[in-house]
């Protein structure tokens, strides 16, 4: 099987962009994981730090792990398993949070000093690189680090106006010469810069600012991958031209907290005396999984 880094490389050569979801229930995890093994495609489920709290940090790695073990890419393979669903420690904002999440077993973590001026948030990085290459080379595995450089926003909700200091000006965009030494003196894995997308979406109106340009700029200037978060509300075109122009993970969580909502609604409307989670619940999985499944196609081009 390959790992997760392997899967990021190959997604950047290629030009194509590993879809990743947030999950806070299995409902939610059923519908992405449903979308991901119908396409035969590499996954990863992030879990902020409100969400992995409310499942649980220990389970929802085992959660994980269990549909890794159970389920195989190849239809028929004799031997099972090995199906790239990799867990992330979403926006992660301590070194104690990144701590506890790297020894339960996540496959990467984020760490979120992206508020911070640059200079605080090398510093806090570079502790945080610096503690997990030292847990790889202890236990032998290869646990991501991300690093956020510009702030785009916290929440993933709908909106009614941009959030204070959400970089979405062109010139609060990350710029190619910071990306660089970012990466340079922090030794991240990958980088999340600001390329004005923001956390959540509004109802009735697309996110104004991707700017495909400055994706391409940084890409010029750095080798690592580049995650694209805040993706929801993003239109599919603007989608297709950010993977192209060089991001390599897609992050989305607001469009499928809609889906989810959706269903229980849809579930509860059309039945409002079904007591029972496990005939209310398939509506949940069903809603997510349409909107992760049409995010899939879009970022790999299957
Ligand atoms: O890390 C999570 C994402 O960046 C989600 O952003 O809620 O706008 O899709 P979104
Ligand atoms: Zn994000």
């Amino acid at each position: 099987m390959q790992t997760l880094r392997e899967i990021i490389k190959d997604a950047q050569l290629h030009n194509v962009a590993v879809g990743h979801f947030n999950i806070s229930d299995l409902a939610a995890l059923k519908g992405i994981f449903d979308a991901a093994y119908a396409l035969k495609q590499p996954v990863i489920i992030g879990v902020s730090e409100g969400e992995r709290d409310f499942i649980g940090i220990k389970q929802v790695v085992a959660l994980i792990k269990s549909l890794r073990e159970e389920f195989s890419i190849i239809d028929g393979s004799a031997s099972g398993g090995n199906f790239p669903i990799f867990l992330n420690a979403d926006h992660t904002h301590s070194f104690g949070k990144i701590k506890e999440a790297v020894e339960a077993g996540f496959d990467a973590v984020l760490f979120d000093a992206g508020k911070e001026n640059i200079e605080e948030n090398i510093r806090e990085t570079k502790e945080v690189v610096n503690f997990v290459k030292e847990y790889n080379q202890k236990n032998n595995c290869d646990v991501l680090v991300e690093g956020e450089l510009g702030y785009i926003g916290s929440g993933s909700v709908i909106l009614d106006r941009i959030p204070e200091g959400v970089s979405v000006k062109k010139e609060d965009l990350t710029k190619p010469e910071d990306a660089k030494r970012f990466i340079e003196e922090t030794g991240i894995d990958l980088l999340a810069p600001a390329l004005g997308t923001l956390h959540g979406m509004f109802l009735d109106a697309s996110d104004p600012n991707l700017d495909v340009e400055r994706i391409k700029e940084i890409k010029s200037m750095i080798d690592i991958p580049m995650v694209l978060h805040g993706a929801s509300g993003v239109s599919n075109e603007q989608l297709k031209l950010a993977v192209l122009a060089g991001v390599s993970i897609v992050h989305i969580n607001t469009e499928l907290r809609t889906a989810w909502k959706r269903g229980l609604d849809l579930a509860l409307l059309s039945r409002p005396n079904e007591i029972v989670p496990y005939k209310i619940l398939p509506e949940v999985v069903h809603e997510v999984e349409k909107v992760v499944s049409d995010k899939i196609k879009i970022l790999s081009g299957v």
